[in-house]
């Protein structure tokens, strides 16, 4: 997984320039135009999101903790998602990889204020120092990278594979999106979950409100894209996993299940 070009992770602090686990120029570039996009927004993400976000919830009953379980998602954003995960009884190691300094340090500062983690750990979560075993103790780890690049080993310091990934409204943001899939397929144990709720069609919804929907969305850099949906199922036809669709408020939305072969 890991390539000679790929430096390892190294310290960084929150700001506006993304650069420190981005291998490629263009990976640079993404992530520098999502602190962008996100500089200010980031500040009232989740109070708007939460009502045309749809399913995101209902990912999260699928998702599977224990104590002994590792669980990573990928665009974790303000870490809302992670946060709830956190709130279970025993809920094993959580991840967070994000393109964005900026949604990181909202992250980070949300996990302090709901979680009561104290400033010095919250601090050195987002900052992607080299993941230690204090580390460990932390209900969160984040790290900045890109999707497309996800390494278990040289981003978070783990030898062994997640069980379950999931993408939350991440994958319709994401040019090079094979290689997000590819990576998180790579970075999961057999038996594991990738687990993907993001935009869907708005067929069953009236003409208007789609059509409307998608001029906005692209405002945002959001795309459906039907191929996402097609590589999914392709996951399947292909062997490489065991595919369920679920669809969520009329195609509004899909939640993906993919469980690893
Ligand atoms: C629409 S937000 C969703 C945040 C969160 N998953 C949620 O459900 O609230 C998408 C997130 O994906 C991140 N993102 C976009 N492209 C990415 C990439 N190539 N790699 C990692 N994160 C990316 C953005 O920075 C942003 O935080």
């Amino acid at each position: 997984m890991s390539t000679s070009d790929a430096p390892s992770p190294s310290p960084v602090s929150p700001g506006p320039v993304s650069s420190s686990n981005n291998r490629r120029q263009s990976g640079v570039d993404h992530a520098a135009a999502m602190d962008q996009m996100y500089r200010l927004t980031r500040h009232v993400y989740d109070l708007t999101r939460r009502y045309y976000l749809l399913g995101r919830d209902r990912l999260l009953e699928r998702v599977v903790t224990s104590p002994t379980t590792a669980t990573l998602e990928v665009g974790c954003g303000t870490a809302r998602n992670l946060i709830k995960l956190a709130q279970r009884p025993g809920h094993g190691r959580l991840y967070g990889l994000d393109a964005s300094h900026e949604m990181l340090e909202t992250a980070g500062k949300s996990i302090e204020k709901t979680l009561g983690l104290a400033p010095g750990l919250a601090t050195s979560a987002v900052a992607s120092q080299p993941f230690s075993e204090k580390a460990g103790q932390e209900p969160i780890v984040l790290r900045q990278g890109l999707a497309e690049q996800l390494d278990a080993q040289r981003m978070f310091g783990r030898d062994e594979p997640f069980d379950t990934i999931f993408f939350s409204y991440c994958l319709s943001m994401i040019p090079t999106w094979p290689g997000a899939i590819d990576a998180a397929m790579a970075n999961l144990r057999p038996g594991g979950h990738l687990l993907i709720v993001d935009f869907w069609d708005q067929k069953d919804l009236p003409g208007i409100f789609a059509a409307g929907l998608k001029r906005w969305l692209a405002m945002f850099h959001v795309h459906y894209r039907p191929e996402v949906h097609d590589a999914i199922v392709d996951l399947g036809t292909s062997g490489r996993g065991t595919v369920e669709f679920e669809s969520v408020a009329r195609r509004y939305a899909y939640i993906a299940s993919i469980q690893k072969n």
